[in-house]
This record gives C-alpha cells, sequence and structure tokens, in this order.
C-alpha cells in the first residue's frame, strides 16, 4: 500500500503558542484513521495545514508524493483533499442542491470541464440523506444536518482524501449509526481515504484500523484501536476523561 499523505516535522505556532510541535505522521492510500486527544491538542489546526488555511511554521505536507504545504486551498481542493468543518460553516442563503453543486464546481479545474452528471449529484444526495431536500435553504436545517451538508458538499469535490473533523458531534445515537454507515460506504465503495478527528470513541474505535493521539500539539501514541485503548499514557491524557462518554456510547 502507497500512502497518500505524509506529514514530516510539522509545526504551527500563533504568537507565543505552540498549536502543533514536531508531528510525523503517514496515511495510507484507502485507509482509515482516527485523531484523538483532548481540546486544544492540535487536531483542528493539523487539518488546517493539511487543507492549506494555515501555513505552517515548519514541516512539510505531501499529498500523492508532491508537496502541498504553502499552495492555496482552493488548489489543494483541486488535487484531491477536502475537509469538513468541526464548527458548522454553510453558505446559509444556498438551497441544499445548490450548496453541493458548489462543491462540484470547488473540485474542478475549471467550470467548463465539470465531469459531474446529474444522476451522480442525486446519488450523492441519496448516500448522505438530503435527497428530498433539494429546495431546502442550508440556514434552515439543524447544525447536527448543516454539518452532514459540508460532508456532502466535500464529497461532492471528488476527493481521494477527506477530512472529517467531529462529524458526530451533536448527533443522537441512530443519527450516529447511520453516519458510520455512510463512511463506511464513502471509504469501502467510492475508494475514499478517510481521516477522523472525533471524540465519540465508539465511532473511532469501530471504524478505524490506525488511531493517532495528539497531547499538547505533538503525537503521543500510534497504534491498532486496541493498542490505544491500552496504552497508559493514553488512558492518563485523554481516554480515562472520556470513559465516561465511551461507556454512554
Ligand atoms: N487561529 C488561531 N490563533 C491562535 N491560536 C489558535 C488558533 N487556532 C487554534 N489555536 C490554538 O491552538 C491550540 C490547538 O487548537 P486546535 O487545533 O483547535 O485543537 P483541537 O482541535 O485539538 O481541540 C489551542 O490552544 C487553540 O487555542
Ligand atoms: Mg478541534
Amino acid at each position: 500500500m502507497t500512502d497518500i499523505l505524509e506529514v514530516k516535522g510539522l509545526k504551527k505556532q500563533f504568537g507565543g503558542l505552540v498549536a502543533v510541535n514536531n508531528l510525523d505522521f503517514t496515511i495510507e492510500d484507502g485507509s482509515r484513521t482516527g485523531i484523538i486527544g483532548p481540546n486544544g491538542a492540535g487536531k483542528t489546526t493539523t487539518f488546517a495545514m493539511i487543507a492549506g488555511e494555515h501555513n505552517p511554521t515548519a514541516g512539510s505536507i505531501l499529498f500523492e508524493g508532491e508537496r502541498i504545504d504553502r499552495l492555496k486551498p482552493s488548489v489543494i481542493c483541486k488535487k484531491g483533499a477536502a475537509r469538513t468543518f468541526q464548527i458548522v460553516r454553510v453558505f446559509r442563503q444556498l438551497t441544499v442542491y445548490e450548496h453541493i453543486i458548489m462543491g462540484a464546481v470547488a473540485g474542478k479545474s475549471c467550470f467548463s470541464t465539470c465531469s459531474y452528471q446529474t444522476d451522480e449529484i442525486e446519488h450523492l444526495m441519496e448516500l448522505t440523506g438530503f435527497e428530498n431536500d433539494h429546495d431546502k435553504i442550508a440556514g434552515s436545517l439543524t447544525s447536527a444536518r448543516q454539518k452532514q451538508l459540508g460532508l456532502a458538499t466535500a464529497l461532492a469535490t471528488k476527493p481521494k482524501l477527506l477530512l472529517l473533523d467531529e462529524l458526530m458531534a451533536g448527533l443522537n445515537l441512530s443519527e450516529i449509526e447511520r453516519s458510520l454507515l455512510i463512511l463506511r460506504k464513502i471509504n469501502e465503495e467510492m475508494g475514499i481515504t478517510l481521516v477522523i478527528i472525533e471524540h465519540v470513541m465508539r465511532v473511532i474505535m469501530g471504524l478505524c484500523k490506525k488511531i493517532i493521539v495528539l497531547e499538547t500539539g505533538q503525537k503521543i501514541a500510534e497504534g491498532t484501536p486496541k493498542e490505544i485503548s491500552e496504552n497508559k499514557r493514553v488512558i492518563k491524557a485523554y481516554l480515562g476523561k472520556e470513559e465516561k462518554a465511551y461507556a454512554g456510547n
């Protein structure tokens, strides 16, 4: 298996605060990887650097063997890396259909070369549960549904790599089950590599083959769900505090 993403010595400093420090990891093409860690560990900042929203202070990011750090977000998106946002960001005035089409356009290098067939968009809307919501206004959806719309819009860019930032936050148990099925389909049927930041441990443990654990900007562990759930340092730094949530889920 080849690596689709390679992060080397990655660092991000905001003034005096080092949010991410000397971070190394690789993501295998076609895999499902989880990133966990306490609030403020640097998870979202790592995604923001991969997606080109923040320039790293140091280090490099290779996507399909090519350096992408310092490229613009729009260029990185066209190369095939897309993300969703922890804090909901939608264009509130657009309809659901328009929103998803916007993703399709963003994923293409030129509007006129947009290779999307109408039935592909319909299929995507069905997959993400928006098949009856074409004309609904994005701003009128609940925040959990707006996050799902973020997923549908990211998928419409036809990514090879999809970064999901706390997609499940605020969902009830049946919505989580539904989202898990969608994520499996996205990975197994569409062949999209997934990297998932999530606090819902059942999602991470059940879905991911590999888990990376961050604490104060640094990687403190990496391994299979079993290895991570037994790792004393991870339990102390994170899982101990999440135990209640884990048991509840
Ligand atoms: N744009 C920013 N400016 C200044 N500090 C930031 C910025 N973004 C994040 N931080 C800080 O960087 C640290 C890591 O944040 P973040 O990556 O959001 O953590 P996580 O997603 O793991 O909760 C936190 O201390 C946060 O306050
Ligand atoms: Mg975050």
